[in-house]
């Protein structure tokens, strides 16, 4: 090729290049501006819900600042195999509509949890060998369906008692023994060789007796060779607790391990008490300090073991904390009712400005 030829070639390239590295998967230019999605070193993401998919003023915001998606309870057993008759796979299939054309990962949660298991298993009332059964096919159909675009999956979430570390009395449990757990890491991780395997749960940076548990089982799973490749911390605290020196020791040994964290569900709760009706300065206050604590520390993190932050819920009129604890005085994240972003929101782009 003469050389007058290779300039505008040269140039077609790099046109090519930049636009590539710029998509956000949509054909679109992405929004250079500090965001929430290409500030933080690692990524950012939210749990949201399937209508959300549906409403502009949340995709806004997703295409704006996340990087990983979460279902908030659509990917949940209870959901996807809602009767014996077969599996739904609607909910993730939406789900997956939305991030591949936005360049979004998607985090599983969860194929294991006490809380989200379909009736119908709950009272299985066949033999122990039937109950495994359905749970291997449903693990091994589930996984090895979306081979390659679902990133992670949190395998398991919450087998441990709180305040004793026991293994939970759950049907799993009862059924399979504690054995219920290494193997659906080991299905998981045949139907899919590249998924990433997680164990989720709370309380572990408090609660001693959970935690060591948890450690307990990851350091037999390493000796023994049952895969395991993170550790979800779910960070549902308050903007006072627990310390970050409590969250800093709990971190460090799975860290140690070569195991990835992810702060996998965080909300911060900024009115524990229920002393205001009402988010106020101090709130606000509260809420960017705590979020700066915890977004500060989780950079220090090697790069390898951040999976990334993962906050439940976008706006504060989504947090499971209202149901759940009805506590209606919480906000806990970091968008208000009206879809704005609170002063949290900016500062965690503040930290990572140059
Ligand atoms: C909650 C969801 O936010 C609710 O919408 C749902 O009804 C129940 O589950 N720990 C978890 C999450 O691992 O799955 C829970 O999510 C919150 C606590």
């Amino acid at each position: 090729m003469k050389s007058s030829k290779i300039i505008p070639f040269l140039f077609v390239l790099l046109i090519f290049a930049c636009s590539d590295s710029n998509s956000t998967g949509n054909g679109e230019e992405e929004n250079l501006e500090p965001s929430l999605r290409n500030s933080p070193t690692f990524p950012v993401g939210f749990a949201i819900q399937q209508q959300h998919l549906n409403n502009g003023n949340y995709v806004n915001i997703l295409r704006e600042d996340a990087r990983s998606l979460s279902a908030e309870y659509e990917m949940k057993m209870n959901i996807l195999y809602p009767s014996s008759s077969g599996i739904n796979y609607e909910p993730i299939n939406n789900f997956l509509e939305y991030a591949e054309l936005n360049d979004t990962r998607v985090h599983g949660h969860a194929l294991i949890w006490h809380s989200s298991t379909p009736g119908w298993l709950e009272n299985f009332s066949g033999s122990d060998s039937e109950f495994e059964s359905i749970v291997e096919n449903y693990i091994r159909d589930i996984v090895s369906t979306y081979k390659g675009r679902i990133a992670s999956w949190d395998v398991v979430n919450e087998a441990f008692s709180d305040g004793s570390g026991e293994y939970r009395n759950s049907v799993f449990y009862q059924k399979m023994g504690e054995t219920y757990i290494e193997k659906a890491f080991q299905w998981a991780r045949e139907a899919d060789p590249d998924l990433l395997l997680f164990y989720n749960d709370y309380g572990t940076i408090y609660d001693q007796d959970k935690y060591l548990a948890m450690i307990r089982m990851i350091d037999d799973f390493q000796d023994r060779g049952i895969p395991i490749d993170g550790v979800g911390f779910q960070m549902h605290v308050s903007y006072n607790f627990p310390s970050l020196e409590a969250i800093e020791n709990a971190v460090q040994p799975i860290l140690d391990r070569g195991l990835m964290v992810h702060f996998s569900e965080l909300d911060i709760r900024v009115n524990p008490e229920g002393e205001q009706v009402d988010f106020n300065a101090e709130f606000s206050n509260r809420l960017t300090a705590r979020v700066e604590e915890i977004f500060g520390y989780y950079r220090t993190i090697p790069g390898q073991y951040r999976y990334g932050i993962t906050f439940w819920g976008v706006k504060d009129d989504d947090t499971w904390l209202r149901d759940f604890w009805q506590n209606q005085n919480e906000w806990p994240l970091i968008y208000d009712e009206n879809f704005q972003p609170k002063e949290a929101h900016q500062a965690i782009i503040d930290m990572f400005a140059d």
